[in-house]
């Protein structure tokens, strides 16, 4: 019988999943000649009734939409954590073992699992309980998972840099303050690369806890030089000095950040006498197609990953640093979370171009 492998793409989606899932087929198929399993909604597949489809390399013809299609042909979801997983008649329960247990029945060598450090975290003890391989493949719009770039966070960034690009114009043309709330969870990754590739004026960011009067002052200064419009990016964690990020409550008892681009916007047509508009971008920043720097990673993450399982490596993660693709342990990834190095090149980048970053 064939080697076979599977894939789950785990956690919130992003651009670049499905070109990550034709990487990792191609070469499974074409330099090992293995089969490939793509388990559905982010790993339920593996719960109770296995779900997955078997993968082909021309993908029902559609193998090179592959490369530009958002989203994931597998699914996912960012809810049911295996270990504690709550069922339909509200007991929790724990299912890894039912995972396991369906991996061995199908014969899997290995899983390979595109996931955030959530993902990974969860997925190494479901792996650890059950005698299963896993090979981690990063993505996440917010680029905060340590020692890698991670996938999807360029298409995001050039989404809202896009948006900066429309909002510019129309804030010219009615002499209006556009503030652009992005995404980005606790890093303000998205927030600062947009901003500086936009033009934004003020960038404000979770690791930089804002002072009203330092934006106030900003816009004044800008005002005074004769130009009558400014560009805002917030990132959907940012807070005011001594105060806490805004949330939004879903029914389900989950919370999600959201609401600092309306407060901020409201805030400062209260103080100023300057019209403010607000957009908050969202999910557009997650689907669409994959910019190219994307694609690469896809390519080269999903290629690295089934390598390393042909070399009989486990719980590593693949890396994309200093222009090299590496692996290094599922464990240290998760240990090092990475948001915005105050002291790092886009902060000093930021300052050197007079963007004021609310402090
Ligand atoms: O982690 C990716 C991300 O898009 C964050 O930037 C955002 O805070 C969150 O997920 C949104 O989650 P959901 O898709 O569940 O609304």
């Amino acid at each position: 019988m064939k080697k076979r492998i599977g894939i789950i793409t785990s956690g919130g989606d992003c651009a670049g999943l499905n070109a990550t899932i034709r990487a990792i087929v191609h070469c499974a198929k074409l330099k090992y000649d293995w089969d490939v399993l793509g388990i559905a909604r982010g790993g339920q597949g593996l719960m109770g009734e296995v779900d997955y489809r078997d993968l082909q390399v021309d993908f029902d013809g559609i193998d090179h939409m592959m490369l530009q299609m958002g989203g994931t042909i597998l699914g996912t979801t960012t809810k049911g954590d295996p270990l504690a997983f709550k069922m339909p008649n509200g007991e929790v329960v724990d299912r890894s073992s039912e995972m396991a247990r369906n991996y061995h029945a199908l014969n899997l060598s290995g899983l390979i699992i595109t996931g955030g450090d959530g993902s990974f975290k969860l997925m190494s003890e479901v792996a650890r309980r059950g005698d299963m391989k896993i090979i981690g493949i990063p993505k996440t719009i917010d680029n905060d998972i340590g020692l890698t770039e991670a996938l999807g966070f360029q298409t995001a960034v050039s989404v809202a840099t896009e948006a900066l690009d429309r909002l510019q114009p129309t804030a010219a043309s009615h002499n209006r303050v556009m503030v652009l709330e992005v995404m980005g969870r606790d890093a303000g990754h998205i927030a600062l690369n947009s901003g500086i590739a936009g033009g934004a004026d003020i960038v404000l960011i979770p690791e930089i806890p804002f002072e009203m009067e330092s934006v106030t002052n900003k816009i004044k200064s800008i005002m005074k030089t004769g130009r009558t419009f400014a560009l805002i990016v917030v990132s959907e964690s940012a807070k005011p000095k001594g105060g806490d990020a805004l949330m939004v409550q879903y029914r389900d008892g989950s919370s999600r950040y959201g609401g600092i681009g309306n407060f901020l916007g409201a805030e400062l047509n209260k103080i100023m006498d300057i019209e403010t508009r607000v957009t908050v971008l969202g999910h557009v920043q997650r689907g669409g197609q994959p910019v190219a720097q994307d694609r690469v990673y896809a390519a080269a993450f999903g290629v690295r990953a089934v390598e390393l399982l042909a070399e009989g490596k486990q719980n590593r993660m693949v890396a994309w640093r200093d222009r090299e693709i590496i692996d290094v342990s599922i464990a240290d990834a998760i240990a090092t979370y990475q948001n915005v190095d105050l002291n790092g090149p886009l902060v000093r980048t930021a300052r050197g171009l007079g963007i004021c970053l609310g402090d």
